[in-house]
C-alpha cells in the first residue's frame, strides 16, 4: 500500500504548530505497519534546507493563469529523516524565510498543482492521497474534476481537518488559476459565494478525519460556517485520535532536556528540569510551577492569560513561565506582567523547540485553557514528561485528560474558558499538588500512559482500506 500524504508543514523540516508534528510521525509509523508512506510538502527557505543537501528528482514548470513557474522535485541526499520528503522547489512562490503569510493562495494554488503535476508523470501511482488541512484542500477537487488529472481520479483521496477554523476562502478571480474542469461543478469549490479550499475538500474528499472524535462532534455544531456541510457529508467522516512520536518525545533519551529521566528517576529528573527553568527564567523554586506553551491566539484562550497570570500570580504561592507568540496586545500585556510579578513569572515570546521540551520536563502542571482543541499535543507531552495537564474539556484535550475527580483519574478538568473557571482550576491544581504522595504516584501513572502512534497509524490504515 502506497500512501503520499500532502502537507504544507512536516516536523522536522518545517514547524509552525502541531500539523508538523503530525505529519512529521504518523509516515513513519505506518512505516511500520508495512505500508509504504511519504511526504510531499513545500520547499522552504530555512535552516533545515539550508544545513542539508538537495538533489533534483524532476524539473518542469507549474502555470498558474497566465503565469508559468519553474519548478523542481527534491530529495535529501543523505536519508537522515525516517520516511522519504518530496519537496516542491518553486523559487520564486515557496522558497521563503516563512510558511505561511498573506502570499498564501498563489503559493499554496502553485504547490497543489506542481505537486499533481508530478504525480501524473510517476510509473508507480499512490493507492492513496491524503491530504492535511486547507492548503491542499483543492487536491481532493482537482482530482475529481481537472482534465488534466483525469488518470489519477480513481485514487481515493483523503483529507485530515487539523484546524476547520482556517479554510484557504480565495476570491474567484483565483479561478482561472486552477486546472480547467467542467464548470457546471463550479459548485463543490464554492460556500457561501466564494472559493472555500476546506468545504471543496469536506466534498470531494472520499474520506474526510478530524484530529479527534469530539472535535468531530463539535464540527458538526460550530465549524467556521461548515457545519452544515460536514453534517451532510458525516457519513464519510471519522475522528481519529492524533498520537505523539514516542522517540521525539521520550524524556530518557530526549536530548534538548537538561536531565533524562524514566518513571523511577522522575523525582530527580524533573527537579534537574525545574532548577534549570527556574535559575534561568528567575522563579521561585519552592513553589509549583505552572506553564503555558503555544500560539497566543483566540482558540488557544491566549488573551485571557495576563489577567489570570496577573490574579493566580497575588498570592505569590505558584510560579508561572509561558512560551508562545501570537497576537500582539497579548504579547505584550504578558511581557508587562514581567516587571509586576518579578521572581514568580516570565515567558519568553517566540518560537524555541529546545525550551518546549524542557519546559514539558520541568513544570508541574500545563495550562491549555483553549476553546477550541482539535486534538492539541501538548497536553499528551506533557503526561509523557510527567506533568499535570490542566485543560478545558474541549475536542481533543476532553478525549485525552480525565479529571482527579473520577477514579481513573490524572488531569485537572474544567468546561467554560473564563477567568473564574480557570482560576478555579488552577486552585484545584495547587490542592494536588499539596497531597505529596498522590501527586507524585500520579506523575508515574501520566508517564506511563500510551498515546503512541501505533493506535492511530492502524486506525488511518483501517479507514484506508475501508474504501477500496
Ligand atoms: P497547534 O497545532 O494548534 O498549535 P498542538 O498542541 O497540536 O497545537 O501543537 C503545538 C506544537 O507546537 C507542540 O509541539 C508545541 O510544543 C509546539 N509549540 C507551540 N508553540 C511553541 C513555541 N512558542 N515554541 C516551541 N514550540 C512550540
Ligand atoms: C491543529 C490543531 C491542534 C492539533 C494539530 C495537529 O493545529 O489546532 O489541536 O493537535 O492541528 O493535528
Amino acid at each position: 500500500m502506497r500512501v503520499i500524504h500532502i502537507s504544507a508543514e512536516c516536523y522536522p523540516v518545517a514547524k509552525i504548530g502541531g500539523l508538523a508534528d503530525v505529519v512529521g510521525a504518523l509516515p513513519k509509523y505506518q512505516n511500520k505497519l508495512v505500508v509504504d508512506s511519504a511526504v510531499i510538502m513545500p520547499f522552504y527557505n530555512n535552516k533545515f534546507t539550508q544545513n542539508n543537501t538537495f538533489k533534483a528528482l524532476y524539473e518542469s514548470t507549474v502555470k498558474l493563469g497566465e503565469n508559468q513557474y519553474p519548478y523542481e522535485v527534491l530529495v535529501l541526499k543523505d536519508n537522515i529523516l525516517d520516511f522519504p520528503v518530496y519537496f516542491i522547489h518553486i523559487e520564486s512562490l515557496l522558497y521563503k524565510d516563512y510558511v505561511y503569510s498573506e502570499d498564501d493562495t498563489d503559493r499554496f494554488l502553485a504547490f497543489q498543482i506542481a505537486a499533481m503535476d508530478w504525480l501524473l508523470t510517476l510509473d508507480k501511482k499512490p493507492d492513496f492521497i491524503h491530504c492535511h488541512d486547507h492548503h491542499t484542500g483543492l487536491i481532493p477537487f482537482m482530482a475529481q474534476e481537472s482534465f488534466k488529472y483525469e488518470s489519477l481520479n480513481k485514487i481515493p483521496v483523503i483529507t485530515t481537518i487539523h484546524n476547520a477554523q482556517y479554510q484557504g476562502w480565495m476570491p474567484y478571480e483565483h479561478l482561472s488559476k486552477i486546472p480547467e474542469f467542467n464548470l457546471d461543478h463550479i459548485g463543490l469549490l464554492d460556500w457561501n459565494g466564494t472559493i472555500n479550499p476546506l468545504a471543496a475538500a469536506i466534498k470531494c474528499a472520499w474520506r474526510v478525519t478530524t484530529v479527534s472524535p469530539s472535535y468531530m462532534e463539535e464540527l458538526m455544531q460550530s465549524a467556521n460556517g461548515l457545519e452544515a456541510l460536514l453534517s451532510a457529508e458525516r457519513q464519510k467522516a471519522i475522528g481519529i485520535l492524533n498520537g505523539i512520536d514516542t522517540d521525539v518525545w521520550n524524556p530518557e533519551t530526549d536530548e534538548y532536556i537538561v536531565k533524562n529521566y524514566k518513571t523511577s528517576s522522575v523525582l530527580s529528573g524533573k527537579k534537574a528540569n525545574k532548577s534549570w527553568l527556574c535559575k534561568e527564567f528567575n522563579l521561585d523554586e519552592s513553589k509549583p510551577l505552572f506553564s503555558f506553551i503555544g500560539r497566543l491566539v483566540g482558540e488557544k484562550g491566549a488573551e485571557l492569560l495576563p489577567s489570570i497570570f496577573y490574579k493566580a500570580l497575588q498570592s505569590k504561592d505558584i510560579s508561572i513561565l509561558l512560551l508562545g507568540s501570537g497576537m500582539s496586545q497579548t504579547e505584550s500585556e504578558l511581557l508587562s506582567l514581567k516587571n509586576i510579578h518579578i521572581g514568580n513569572y516570565n515567558c519568553f515570546i517566540g518560537y524555541d523547540e529546545r525550551l518546549s521540551h524542557i519546559i514539558y520536563a520541568g513544570s508541574d502542571f500545563l495550562l491549555m485553557p483553549s476553546r477550541v482543541e482539535p486534538c492539541g499535543l501538548n497536553q499528551m507531552y506533557s503526561l509523557r514528561y510527567g506533568t499535570v495537564p490542566v485543560v478545558r474539556s474541549v475536542g481533543g484535550l476532553k478525549d485525552t485528560v480525565v479529571d482527579i475527580k473520577d477514579k481513573v483519574g490524572y488531569g485537572i478538568c474544567h468546561n467554560d474558558v473564563s477567568e473564574t473557571s480557570i482560576l478555579e482550576a488552577i486552585d484545584r491544581a495547587k490542592e494536588f499538588y499539596k497531597q505529596e504522595t498522590e501527586f507524585k504516584n500520579n506523575r508515574k501513572v501520566i508517564m506511563n500512559i500510551d498515546n503512541s502512534w501505533e493506535v492511530s497509524a492502524k486506525a488511518y490504515i483501517n479507514l484506508y482500506n475501508s474504501i477500496t
